[in-house]
């Protein structure tokens, strides 16, 4: 069996003498001593300088106990640490492929420089994509498409009692912070969206004064640390709040419940990276780290949540006021929705953020394994206001992967009305996705607080270039929209996608997700009945689960002999609430009956 590096039952290597493998490790440590001997001989000064180095750090290696590689190979050893240290260099511009996601493809960040830099953004001889693998989709072409004049589509954000309703792009800049950002890419993405007449969300650290410079319309994002309106004890303070929230430049305000990187986990500023600039901005003091709390303390209940955001619209003036979230536990969103509804006050706006969004820094767990994806998120947004007879009150925005025209055109379709985009405009100020943003050694100056580092971003130059993926993109939606027969993105439709399934066969995105029925949630009519368990399970007075309504609805269906899908020891397996294949549904009580670990709500054996 030849030898390979992957081999799970390789054979003990006996035969090499002891000392053949001591020569190899100390081999380049030999190599100096013998430089340097050859240097002090012959009293030539290079060799000693390089030998003498050589032999230094030879020495040091062996005498050091942190690195057992050093130890075992002196010098030689640091090679793996420089191949180590360019290792993601290495792999980005030598082996990577076009299409691998890490986490964009080289292929979508081509896309973003192409038409950040105004140049031809067109590929000839026709599509690299294999058409026929699962998953992909495509949208279905007019017979009657045209081009659009307007590619500038903007929708109007504010409800009934918004007094300052936004007219904004169905495109704009996703929440990040200065802190997070270089001062030198907050005022390029400012001045972007001050050029392009788009949206800029200044993330969770406050408004600095880079986002004020440029005049750039802003949404003002407050995250548990209050930064720029808290009191000293990190509590949200009404005054200071007030105070800058009518500042014209802030068009909507933005409650972050959780971003998808790392929803239900505060955050941690460390000390070294606050600088006075900083700790003036988000109202905090230097020398200590900044805390973002895991959860609110504004509110602790949905009905708080919603006289919180009623508190924040008449601060500012009658501004629209939304809130962000990563989906987690479904009954909790729809506990907030039976808080709005009972309330009669609803959010002018719900940004939802996939478990794929990108971070500053979070762990790998919470990246990988906690939130609920992008399609699968909106989707029980857009169902749950849907079913509950109020999506019409209520703008969604959507975030999560969102760069191409393909990106925005798809999640309008589906029901969202407009996309924002993080990392793809830190791909038109200049990031080389080097995924170095928590290190404060980003190469590009885009994610580092390093003075010297961020002046390699220059500001006019990289606006310019926001502004310009800004309406290249929606040049690209404009021509899907044209070409689908339509004037504006809002009226796609799901049946206007179609994918392939496992099998080869395609569907309409109509059929492929569930889509609820108006109205359908308020006498628990929902087709897939898993909606209407989540629904009785919300308590507008609070996020935890009412599992006695489960169990008393869970009964109730089947007294009446109606298929519920509450689990039994016969009936199991899972499938997603979102497919529209809702009669496969047989374990939602599963997936939903014990979430208090307070009861098991299994019907008799009997059954
Ligand atoms: C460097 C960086 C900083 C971020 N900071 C915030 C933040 O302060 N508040 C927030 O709600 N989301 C924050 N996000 C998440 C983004 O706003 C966005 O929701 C997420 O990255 C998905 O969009 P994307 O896939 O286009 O990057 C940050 C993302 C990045 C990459």
């Amino acid at each position: 069996m030849p030898e390979s590096r992957t081999n799970l039952h390789p054979e003990p290597k006996t035969s090499s003498p002891y000392f053949v493998g001591l020569l190899l490790r100390y081999s380049t440590l030999g190599a100096a001593i013998c430089l340097l001997l050859a240097g002090l001989l012959l009293m030539h000064g290079w060799l000693i300088v390089i030998g003498g180095f050589g032999v230094g750090l030879g020495i040091y290696d062996l005498i050091q106990s942190k690195h057992s590689v050093l130890k075992n190979y002196p010098i030689a050893g640091h090679i793996r640490y420089v191949l180590e240290d360019f290792r993601p260099e290495i792999r980005q511009y030598l082996l990577e492929d076009d299409k691998e996601q890490v986490p964009f493809s080289r292929q979508q960040r081509a896309l973003v420089y192409q038409r950040a830099k105004n140049v031809s953004d067109t590929n000839a001889f026709g599509t690299l994509d294999n058409l026929y693998t699962h998953g992909k989709e495509w949208f279905l072409q007019s017979a009657i498409s045209q081009p659009l004049k307007n590619k500038d589509f903007r929708i109007t954000v504010g409800g009934e009692r918004c007094k300052q309703p936004h007219d904004m792009s169905v495109f704009n800049i996703s929440a990040m912070s200065f802190g997070s950002l270089s001062a030198n890419a907050i005022m390029a993405l400012n001045q972007g969206a001050k050029i392009g007449g788009f949206t800029h969300d200044t993330g969770e650290g406050a408004i600095s004064p880079y986002h004020r410079k440029f005049g750039g319309d802003l949404i003002w994002e407050l995250g548990t640390g209050y930064f720029g309106c808290r009191d000293a004890e990190g509590n949200f303070d009404p005054q200071s709040f007030a105070e800058k929230a009518v500042d014209p430049q802030v068009k909507m305000i933005e409650i972050k419940l959780s971003q998808g990187a790392k929803p239900g986990k505060g955050g941690v500023l460390p000390s070294s990276k606050i600088t006075q600039e900083i700790a003036d901005t988000r109202q905090v003091p230097t020398g200590q780290d900044c805390i973002s709390p895991a959860s609110h303390t504004a509110f602790s209940t949905p009905r708080e949540l919603v006289a919180f955001w009623q508190q924040l619209r008449e601060l500012s003036g009658g501004k629209p006021v939304g809130f962000k979230l990563c989906v987690g536990q479904p009954w909790q969103f729809m506990a907030i929705v039976k808080a709005m509804i009972e309330t009669d006050n609803y959010p002018d706006f719900i940004v939802i953020d996939g478990a794929e969004g990108g971070t500053g820094a979070a762990p790998v767990e919470f990246m990988d394994n906690v939130g609920m994806p992008m399609v699968e998120g909106f989707l029980l947004v857009h169902n749950t206001l849907v079913g509950a007879g109020i999506r019409d009150k209520i703008r969604l925005g959507v975030s999560g992967k969102i760069v191409s025209g393909f990106d925005i055109a798809r999640m309008i379709a589906l029901g969202a009305d407009w996309c924002n985009s993080a990392r793809g405009f830190m791909f038109a100020v200049g990031c080389i996705q080097s995924r170095s943003c928590h290190t404060n050694t980003c190469p590009t100056g885009v994610a580092t607080q390093d003075p010297y580092r961020q002046k390699a971003l220059d500001v006019p130059s990289k606006a310019e270039r926001v502004a310009s993926f800004h309406k290249n993109t929606l040049k690209s939606l404009a021509s899907i929209v044209g070409a689908v027969g339509l004037q504006h993105p809002s009226q796609l439709q799901p049946y206007h996608i179609a994918r392939r399934l496992d099998d080869g066969q395609i569907k309409l995105l109509s059929k492929f997700f569930y889509f609820t029925d108006k109205g359908a949630l308020l006498d628990n009519s929902a087709r897939a009945d898993i909606f209407n368990q989540m629904w009785v399970m919300a308590n507008p007075d609070s996020f935890l689960a009412n599992n006695d309504a489960l169990i008393a609805y869970n009964k109730d269906s089947r007294d009446k002999g109606k298929e519920t899908s509450a689990p039994t020891e016969h009936r199991a397996g899972y499938s997603s609430p979102y497919s529209s294949d809702h009669s496969i549904m047989t374990d939602g009580g599963q997936l939903i009956g014990n979430v208090n670990n307070t009861f098991r709500d299994y019907p008799p054996s009997s059954d």
